[in-house]
């Protein structure tokens, strides 16, 4: 066991890597040089230290979506990603008469290729700097919650402001361990963006919700962009001049995949983990938040259903959204099941009062650490306390208007402060995006939905004890004496009539010609969502600024708390990575089945005859006529495997991966592309918390699988000749 290197670049970490856990851990790059030694044991071909270079290759050819990733996979700036990764673009551009969703896209040549989403952006990482120091520059002891979260937002914005003078990056201050340690991340921003291919969703989607989260799996789990620049090469706007961006790396294409026990690995940007965060923490997410969010998903998605009809222009406005909504509805189901039938809560008490303990038994170690937990407890109880009205209005901004509004008007509220004070996603660098999401509002809103989502949030706001309402909002829709009890949905559902018939925020021209009027014309408006948007503002910026004083307090805990537990883990040879937090990680391991139950064994693969078998005709399971045909006539091409005797589809593989993975290249020994991660299995959700080795599988579209569908079933003979397709 090594001790604690207190390198300046590698703070804490540099122990964890020792112990040898191979899986398990999400990896910044720049700790690879201390886990070099595993990654070579484990089957790596390349210099592990070459993948610490961002602008080298591989990693230079890995990139973010925001949300998920995706990588350049031919020198023209062909981007693979997953279909549920493009799948808000082909929504986008779909409709009734033109259902891309359903049909699948194809461009057989640039000019016929899409714009995706408004606001899709393909980011490249640069540079990774560390700027803890900068970060909590001027912050004392004595500071109040208020202060210190100024403190570190201003430190944050300046910091960010200074990186994005030059206008081609995109540049963020994440925090690690809970704000122990910060990075500075700059990314080359790509923003014309452009839907290359996607399969049918019958492919893209096989299996659907039913499957999802699930093995065994048959999903087509890909689709393509295409990144495009200005003649000079630089990041620029959408416009028909614009030329394909060149990468300075992409991918190679191993047609011949991997073999069961193969070491394979993801470069991506994982969105969130939560692997260090205390018993209570857990017990009240699982206990209060998981259920209580799962249910009002699950009452969205109803309500969506039961307001348009499959295939009918307002379903597809809400598809994407609803795809959305269903996949952490079962997301949370299965970390809810997990967790009532495991030992997760226990294990992670029993933790705790070890930790204590060890703190108890060294006085330095007491004095520094020793009310960490406790004064971080204290505060998250706090913050709980509203969090039923918080999920709640969580929930409703699935309400289009509603937040249209509040968003229009708070950034004219902004807009009267210097640039650097403003609120983040109000500052000019936020402009284009915000104009942006105002266009997309057209594609993703239908009125009847949109009122039916506020009636079913209001009618759960007004169940809420009357210390947690907001007065103005009662007063606006006349619900200031109404309860759970007196509910009158009748009378609400009339003054909702009234408010949609009045509204022009349905309107694009009014929406973005409210980007640029002054405050005081918000406050003159007739419009009665701007009117509601006016009317609560106060209320709502003091919640706002009492969870801004909260997290500010908690700073001045949770930071020490991971101080106390990473010195722990290290003096009890136990591993630390840093949770995920959307940047770059790599995670490495092998293809690999599992024993999801005693009983029960999964192989690593499944085959195109499976998907013959699981085919019903019916969505989710309604494969397409030829791809059927082609199954049963055993036409294979040159993507069977032998030891498996067809086509492989999907595989699992062991690596620690979380939604922001989604995308990611499959990797093979060489850095070359044999698949796409999409997907964890149903036992190892729960991960996202408790990791548990054996039950934590990954699964990959098999990349034989895309090019046997590519070339067979959807003629994308034209993306397969593009690419460097190599054995
Ligand atoms: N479970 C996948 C993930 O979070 C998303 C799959 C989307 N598919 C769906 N049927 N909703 O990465």
């Amino acid at each position: 066991m090594r001790q604690l290197t207190k390198l300046l670049m590698l703070p804490a970490l540099a122990l964890t890597a020792s112990s040898a856990l191979a899986d398990e851990g999400m990896w910044q790059p720049n700790q690879l040089p201390t886990i070099a030694k595993q990654l070579t044991k484990a089957g790596l071909k390349l210099n592990p230290n070459d993948l610490t270079d961002l602008t080298g290759f591989p990693m230079g050819a890995i990139v973010s979506l925001g949300g998920c990733t995706a990588s350049f996979v031919s020198d023209q700036g062909l981007v693979a990603s997953n279909h549920h990764c493009v799948y808000g673009s082909v929504q986008y551009n779909s409709t009734a008469e033109n259902n891309l969703l359903k049909n699948g896209f194809l461009a057989k040549s640039f000019d016929e290729e899409l714009p995706a989403t408004p606001g899709s952006r393909i980011y490249v990482t640069e540079e990774i700097t560390e700027v803890t120091p900068l970060v909590n520059a001027g912050i004392t002891e004595g500071m109040n919650g208020s202060e210190r979260y100024k403190a570190i937002d201003t430190n944050s914005k300046t910091l960010v402001a200074e990186c994005e003078n030059d206008d081609r990056y995109r540049c963020s201050v994440v925090n690690f361990h809970g704000g122990l340690e910060y990075y500075l991340f700059k990314q080359l921003t790509i923003r014309d963006v452009r839907l290359v291919h996607a399969p049918a969703s019958s492919i893209g989607k096989y299996g659907g919700d039913v499957d999802n989260w699930m093995w065994p799996r048959h999903t087509g789990d890909y689709g393509f962009y295409r990144a495009y620049v200005g003649k000079d090469g630089q990041p620029a706007d959408f416009s028909k001049d614009n030329v394909p961006y060149k990468p300075k790396h992409h991918l190679k294409v191993n047609k011949s995949s991997v073999d069961d026990g193969d070491y394979i690995m993801v470069l991506g940007y994982p969105g969130r983990t939560n692997r260090y965060r205390t018993a209570y923490e857990v017990e009240n997410t699982f206990t209060w938040t998981y259920p209580n969010a799962k249910a009002y998903r699950e009452e969205i998605i109803d309500l969506i259903h039961t307001h348009s009809e499959e295939g009918s222009e307002a379903r597809i406005k809400y598809e994407s959204t609803l795809a959305g909504l269903a996949n952490y509805a079962k997301n949370y189901g299965s970390m809810i099941h997990s967790y009532n039938k495991g030992t997760f809560l226990e294990r992670k008490q029993t933790l705790e009062k070890k930790l204590t303990q060890w703190l108890q038994s060294d006085k330095k170690r007491q004095a520094k650490y020793g009310e960490a937990l406790s004064g971080l407890n204290k505060l998250i109880k706090i913050d709980d306390q509203q969090q039923a009205r918080d999920l709640i209005l969580g929930y409703m901004r699935y309400n289009k208007m509603l937040s249209t509004a509040t968003s229009l008007h708070r950034l004219a509220v902004e807009n009267e402060k210097p640039n650097i004070e403003r609120e983040r996603g109000y500052q000019e660098r936020d402009l284009a995006r915000f104009e942006q999401g105002m266009k997309s509002v057209d594609r993703r809103y239908d009125e009847t939905i949109d009122k039916e989502i506020l009636i079913a949030m209001l009618t759960h706001y007004v169940a809420l004890p009357k210390e947690e309402r907001i007065k103005s909002f009662d007063k606006f829709f006349g619900l200031s004496k109404t309860t759970a009890k007196n509910f009158n949905e009748k009378k609400l559902r009339k003054t909702l009539e009234k408010m949609y018939k009045k509204t022009q925020l349905n309107s694009q021209e009014q929406r973005l010609a409210l980007m640029n009027k002054p405050l005081s014309d918000f406050e003159k408006s007739k419009d009665p969502f701007i009117k509601l948007a006016v009317a609560s503002f106060k209320e709502r910026k003091a919640i706002e600024d009492t969870s801004k004083e909260l997290a500010g307090n908690i700073q001045a805990y949770r930071p020490k708390y991971m101080e106390a537990l990473i010195a722990y883990f290290n003096d009890n040879n136990l591993p630390v990575y840093a949770d995920a937090n959307s940047t770059l990680r790599i995670t490495y391991g092998n293809v690999k089945g599992y024993s999801p139950q005693d009983g029960l064994t999964a192989t690593p693969y499944t085959t195109l005859e499976g998907i013959v078998a699981k085919d019903t005709g019916i969505a989710p399971f309604d494969a397409p006529k030829k791809q059927l045909e082609l199954i049963n006539n055993k036409q294979y091409g040159e993507y069977a495997k032998k030891a498996i005797g067809s086509v492989p589809v999907n595989y699992l593989g062991t690596l620690d991966i979380t939604g922001g993975n989604s995308g990611s290249p499959t990797l093979n020994d060489k850095a070359e592309f044999v698949g796409l991660v999409f997907d964890g299995v149903y036992e190892s959700i729960i991960g996202d918390w408790d990791y548990d080795k054996k039950l934590n599988r990954s699964i990959h579209v098999d990349v034989r699988y895309m090019l046997w569908v590519m070339e067979h079933v959807d003629g994308a003979t034209n993306l397969i000749e593009e690419m460097d397709i190599v054995e």
